[in-house]
């Protein structure tokens, strides 16, 4: 992993291979190692760009509210310290792809094709919200333990959480060991982000979405309905999985990246 220093703190990030670069963002409350088999079969062929979010991994902490804008600037700068000029491929999965949107809208000459994954363009509503701030709070009270436990029934399909057990206990892991202070900065993060739905007819590069069958945080119906606003995406909907679709069944969701980038 290479150290970056930015304006905010130092940020740990994987840069493997080389081509044309792809940059994965991980999702909450996890880090980079999520996109391990993404890594594995684009390194060859491309440049893997695979950061962990400020306040995760390996990643220091430096701010109470860590808005969408400021993870997209703050990998705008990791782009730039790490050579990287011409415009990219970004791949989000769910809070991944809510920066999408904002380096999309901020930095939008970096961009060159989008993945969304497991992802909605829709802000959250008042009930959200408020869910989001009681439980910043009480993982800065308690630690990240019991968000460990409430979530990965949610991230997973019922077959992963029954055949998948080592995916599952290092997603635990990874949980448990994230600091709270950066879950907490990145739930408030959520919490104010903007509504991105008007803006998907906007989206004028290719767009890959790809969504688990099984997702209960961001259906498929969901995706569905943003593959019907941006005018050229594509929707992969990855059987035996959910939430976490690369991970869960990454031979289907590399395949379904490796197609859709050859086209
Ligand atoms: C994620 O996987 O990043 C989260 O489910 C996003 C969210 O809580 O909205």
């Amino acid at each position: 992993m290479h150290k970056v220093s930015t304006t905010h703190g130092t940020l740990s990030i994987l840069d493997h291979g080389s081509g044309r670069p792809i940059l994965f963002i991980h999702g909450f409350p996890l880090d980079h190692t999520m996109w391990t088999a993404q890594v594995e079969a684009f390194e060859q062929t491309h440049r893997v760009i695979v950061p962990d979010l400020r306040g995760f991994g390996e990643s220091s902490v430096a701010s109470d509210v860590m808005s969408m804008a400021r993870f997209a600037d703050d990998l705008q700068e990791c782009l730039s310290q790490r050579g990287v000029n011409s415009p990219v491929t970004v791949c989000g999965l769910s809070m991944g792809g809510y920066i999408a949107f904002e380096l999309f809208r901020r930095w939008r000459p970096l961009v060159e094709r989008l993945i969304l994954c497991d992802t909605r363009a829709a802000a959250d509503s008042e009930a959200a919200r408020k869910v989001r701030y009681e439980t910043a709070e009480r993982v800065l009270q308690e630690g990240g333990d019991f968000l460990a436990e409430a979530m990965l029934e949610k991230l997973f399909s019922p077959k992963t959480l029954a055949k998948k057990k080592e995916i599952v206990e290092q997603t635990r892991q990874v949980i448990r060991q994230t600091s709270p202070e950066g879950i907490a900065a990145a739930l408030k993060g959520m919490a104010i982000r903007e509504d991105a739905t008007p803006r998907l007819s906007e989206i004028e590069v290719p767009t890959l979405l790809i969504v688990g069958s099984d997702d209960a945080i961001t259906p498929p119906a969901e995706m569905k309905l943003m593959e019907q606003q941006i005018p050229d995406a594509r929707l992969c909907v990855v059987a035996d999985a959910g939430h976490l679709a690369p991970l869960e069944n990454p031979n289907i969701v590399n395949q379904s990246i490796r197609e859709w980038l050859d086209d």
